[in-house]
């Protein structure tokens, strides 16, 4: 999926030369490990139902050999293993796949007590009441700035112009980075987040970013500002405060967790939108339906379609055993379409009756960010519709599609508006 002309990133905002032979940030993404599968529900909906916990002979999820892998399809099942910490540990997760490129004190691979710590540590800047005050300072006007990029155009790819630089923009914003180190930062988040397929990069950009915020944390902790480094750098637990090596830890962390999950949603949202004319419209004339748009795209386009534990005993699952040392794989996006919770699970309905879905994930490492992930997602919806007239679907588009099997987002969202 080459982009056309329509080239956005001339106005690289740190005023920076682009790497020569690069179309866009966007060309540099290796987006492989998402997986091309167009359509991976009917799959998941008969493996959910021949069998619903699945012991699989082989696996290329990063696994101890010696140990049988599970899938978990069903939604009760899936919430049975999320909700149990103790049974299902989320701490090899940093040996396994993280570690080297996060370092060691990320909250996603930690069990209880550490990760009740952590948590209660960095909860506070991440809650409703926090959140609310980047809505309008921060979220807004970088969305905003985007759309400027392209407003009077008349058509865009929404991808590559709106979904892929705007939630690193926020979190470098959060951060209180200077706008001139943006592209910077959007180019190592482009690194890091290529983990999977590209280990060294990733590993060399993760060494850069820590050394970067160090100089910030440092001069942060001497003259605390209104931004996430010195909310980390000042928050409090009996006493206790966080490392310098856990904050990098944690601001490494909010690259994949926070940038990638929230640039696929809000595509997922927008093009979930954009072809169903009706609900667009619904959504265009009463903007309270935008949460519920939200919930919706969530659970039926779950940006993640699974995450991983390790079983720390023998154990029964849906009528199977898990031996213990396990790799056992909550199938998110299999138990978002289970029947036995929502009617017609493969419709997309933002009409539908809400309750939750498995999508944030649940239980104690449920997601985070939810809340500013939703605050930008409702942001970036809000702000196309009031600022493109007739924002639709470019029927020349060259067969835009959601995609992937491991992670799940449009291809491209060529769109006309005016
Ligand atoms: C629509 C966007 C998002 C989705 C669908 C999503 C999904 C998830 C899921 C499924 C988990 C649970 C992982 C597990 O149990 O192993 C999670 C955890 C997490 N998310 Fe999100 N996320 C989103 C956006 C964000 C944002 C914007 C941030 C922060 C800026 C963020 C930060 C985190 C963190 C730090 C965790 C780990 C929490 C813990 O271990 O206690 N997420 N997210």
């Amino acid at each position: 999926m080459k982009s056309s002309a329509r080239d956005t990133t001339q106005d690289s905002a740190a005023g920076q030369e682009r790497a020569p032979g690069n179309d866009s940030d966007f060309e540099v993404f290796d987006d492989a490990v998402a997986g091309d599968a167009r359509d991976p529900y009917p799959e998941l909906a008969a493996a959910r139902k021949a069998s619903p916990v699945q012991r699989l002979e082989m696996s290329n999820m990063p696994h101890d050999e010696a140990k049988p892998v599970f899938f978990v399809y069903r939604y009760d099942d899936v919430l049975t293993v999320l909700r149990d910490g103790e049974t299902y540990s989320s701490g090899q997760i940093i040996e396994l796949i993280m570690g080297d490129v996060m370092g060691r004190h990320i909250m996603l691979g930690m069990d209880d007590p550490e990760h009740r710590r952590y948590r209660a540590l960095v909860s506070t800047a991440f809650g409703p009441k926090a959140i609310a005050r980047w809505e309008a300072q921060l979220v807004e006007p970088i969305a905003s700035q985007l759309i400027d990029r392209f407003a009077d155009r008349g058509h865009a790819d929404l991808v590559r112009e709106f979904t892929f630089p705007y939630p690193t923009q926020v979190i470098a914003g959060m951060l209180g980075l200077p706008r001139e180190d943006f592209r910077q930062f959007q180019r190592w988040s482009i690194a890091i987040l290529s983990v999977f397929t590209r280990r060294e990069e990733a590993i060399a950009a993760s060494a850069e970013v820590k050394d970067y915020l160090s100089r910030i944390l440092y001069d942060r902790r001497r003259e605390p500002r209104d931004d996430l480094i010195s909310d980390l750098a000042q928050a409090e637990l009996d006493g206790e405060r966080l490392s310098d090596e856990e904050i990098f830890s944690f601001l490494r962390l909010l690259l994949p967790a926070g940038v990638e999950t929230t640039y696929r949603s809000t595509g997922n949202l927008l093009f979930s939108l954009l072809s169903r004319p009706d609900q667009l419209a619904a959504v265009r004339a009463d903007r309270s339906l935008i949460p519920q748009a939200i919930e919706e795209t969530v659970r039926y386009e779950a940006p993640l379609l699974n995450i991983t534990r390790i079983a720390t005993r023998d154990t029964v699952l849906g009528g199977v055993p898990i031996p213990e040392g396990s790799t056992v794989l909550p199938m998110l996006a299999a138990a978002n379409r289970d029947e036995s919770r929502w009617d017609d699970p493969d419709r997309y309905d933002i009409f539908r009756a809400a309750r939750p879905s498995v999508g944030w994930g649940q239980g104690p490492h449920i997601c985070l960010g939810m809340h500013l992930a939703r605050v930008e997602m409702r942001a970036a919806l809000n702000l196309l519709l009031d600022r493109l007239p007739r924002l639709r679907l470019d029927p020349d588009g060259d067969d835009p599609h959601i995609r992937g099997q491991v992670f799940r987002s449009p291809t491209a969202l060529p769109v006309l508006f005016g």
